[in-house]
C-alpha cells in the first residue's frame, strides 16, 4: 500500500511505550500521529526514530499563537521532516496565512483544527462565538481553504457535507473511528472506517482500537481492508 489512510494515534507518555507499539506496526499499513503529550515527553528524537523506521508522521501540536510565532513553529516542525502538521483555525486569517507562507506547499501538509469536538453549545457561547457548532465548523473550514491550507481535522459525521462544500482536493482527516464491534471508549460521535471513507474522509485517525488491540498489526490490516475498495 503506497498511500496508507490510517493514522495511528500514539497517545503514550513515553518513548518506550510508543516504540513497543510501533515495533508491531508496518509503515506500508499506517502512518503515525504524535501529539502534545508524547512530543512534550520525548522531543524530536522520537520523531527521528519513528521516521527512520519508515513511518510518515503527523505532528499534532495544534499551533495557536500570534502569526510570527506560529510561522516559525511551522518552519521548525517542517524542518523535522514530518509529513503533516496542524494549527488552530481559530487563530484567524493572518495566523493561517503566516503558517501557509512559512512552509512550501509541496513539502509538509498543513491542516487546521476547526472547533474542538469537546466544545458544546455552552462552551461556544462562553467564549463569545456565534452560531451552532456545525455552522462554526463550516465557517472555519472555509477560512482554512481560503488561506490555502491543505485541509481540516473534522468528525467523520461532518465529512460528507464538508466534502461537498470544499471540493475534491481539500483533505479531511477524521478521528472518532471505531470498528463495528469496538468499544466507543470516551468518544461520543463515532463512525466505522467504512462510513468515514464513504463520507469522504481522506485519512482516519485511529487510537485505542489499534493501540489496545491484542494484535495491533492484524487490527490495522482488518481496518485497512474495510476501506481498501473505497475512494
Ligand atoms: O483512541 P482514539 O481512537 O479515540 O483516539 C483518537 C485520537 O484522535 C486521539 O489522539 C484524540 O486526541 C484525537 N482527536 C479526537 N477528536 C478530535 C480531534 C483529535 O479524538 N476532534
Amino acid at each position: 500500500m503506497n498511500n496508507p489512510r490510517i493514522i495511528v494515534a500514539l497517545d503514550f507518555g513515553s518513548a518506550e511505550d510508543a516504540l513497543r507499539l510501533v515495533d508491531k506496526l508496518q509503515p506500508n499499513l499506517c502512518r503515525l500521529k504524535v501529539g502534545k503529550e508524547l512530543f512534550t515527553a520525548t522531543g524530536p528524537q522520537l520523531i527521528e526514530k519513528l521516521m527512520a523506521k519508515g513511518f510518515d508522521i503527523f505532528l499534532d501540536l495544534k499551533f495557536h499563537d500570534i502569526p510570527n510565532t506560529v510561522a516559525n513553529a511551522c518552519k521548525a516542525a517542517t524542518n523535522l521532516g514530518v509529513w503533516m502538521i496542524n494549527v488552530h483555525a481559530l487563530g484567524g486569517r493572518k495566523m493561517l496565512m503566516a503558517a501557509r507562507n512559512a512552509i512550501p506547499q509541496e513539502t509538509t501538509k498543513l491542516i487546521a483544527v476547526t472547533l474542538l469536538t469537546s466544545m458544546d453549545q455552552n462552551d461556544i457561547e462562553d467564549i463569545g462565538l456565534q452560531g451552532k457548532p456545525d455552522q462554526i465548523v463550516e465557517r472555519l473550514a472555509q477560512l482554512t481553504k481560503d488561506c490555502a491550507l491543505d485541509g481540516v481535522v473534522c468528525s467523520a459525521l461532518e465529512a460528507n457535507k464538508l466534502r461537498q462544500q470544499m471540493g475534491k482536493e481539500f483533505l479531511l482527516i477524521t478521528p472518532g473511528i471505531r470498528p463495528l464491534d469496538g468499544s466507543a471508549n470516551d468518544q461520543k460521535r463515532i463512525t466505522t472506517p467504512r462510513q468515514a471513507a464513504e463520507n469522504g474522509a481522506n485519512y482516519l485517525v485511529i487510537g485505542r482500537p489499534i493501540t489496545q488491540a491484542k494484535d495491533p498489526l492484524l487490527m490495522c490490516q482488518q481496518l485497512n481492508s474495510e476501506i481498501s475498495n473505497l475512494t
